[in-house]
């Protein structure tokens, strides 16, 4: 298996330490990263930038197959870049993830972005010999066919305690009921996109709920060890 390219899929809800744990994988095994999510995030700044209507399906998609985007492979040195303007900071400002999920339940969109994921991960795996791409598809209409697939959950109390130190710098009863409205949204509007909280058949499950960051990322080391062969 030594020449097998190693193709990691990592889905989960948000919270569930999905980006941090992928690229800390990624920085381990020594290979590319890919977050489709920052695509979709990415998508969502031209078409605003551009004064696209986010509404107009077939508009948006045009903006799709034509988007301008170069994305760093590094998992260490992220960088999300539109037609020459460094996004990496603005694709996460609250008012491009409030207009995102209009991006990413437009059924037009999907396929192309799909593709383009499609086309990155072969061209990083090339380069790198392997890659770690995460989303809430990967596992099932992105890379159904990559050498691991894996499932990262987290409780309901784990996430929100998380997403709330995240975003307040403080997981106490106050910032916890600040962050669950939009925590509780953002599930509801993805869940309509994809179905990511169950393990799809051959996707391996790893509860991350009472693991710290190194811990989930040494259990999901573990499985990629243990599928193919690598420490
Ligand atoms: O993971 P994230 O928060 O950066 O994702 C941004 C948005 O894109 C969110 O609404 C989920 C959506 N998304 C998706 O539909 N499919 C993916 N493969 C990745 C993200």
């Amino acid at each position: 298996r030594e020449t097998e390219p190693l193709t990691i899929a990592i889905d989960g809800p948000s919270g569930s330490g999905k980006s941090s744990v992928s690229k800390a994988v990624a920085g381990r095994l020594g290979i590319g990263y890919l977050d489709t999510g920052a695509m979709y995030r990415a998508l969502t700044w031209w078409c605003v930038d551009r004064a696209i209507d986010l509404g107009d399906h077939a508009a948006v998609a045009i903006a799709a197959a034509d988007l301008p985007l170069e994305l760093s492979a590094d998992p260490e040195a992220q960088r999300v870049v539109v037609a020459g303007t460094d996004v990496t900071a603005e694709i996460r400002s609250t008012a491009i993830s409030a207009e995102v999920s209009k991006v990413a339940t437009n059924t037009a969109v999907r396929p192309i972005l799909q593709q383009a994921q499609r086309d990155r991960m072969a061209a990083i795996t090339a380069e790198t010999g392997g890659v770690v791409a995460e989303g809430r598809d990967i596992t099932t209409v992105v890379a159904p066919d990559a050498l691991v697939r894996l499932l990262l959950t987290a409780s309901e109390d784990a996430r929100l305690r998380r997403r709330s130190a995240e975003v307040h710098g403080s997981a106490d009863e106050h910032a916890i009921a600040a962050t669950r409205d939009q925590v509780l949204r953002r599930d509801r509007d993805d869940s309509a996109v994809s179905q990511f909280t169950v393990a799809a058949d051959g996707v391996v499950t790893v509860d991350t709920s009472d693991l710290d960051f190194d811990e989930s990322v040494e259990a999901v080391l573990a499985v990629v060890a243990s599928v193919a062969g690598h420490a």
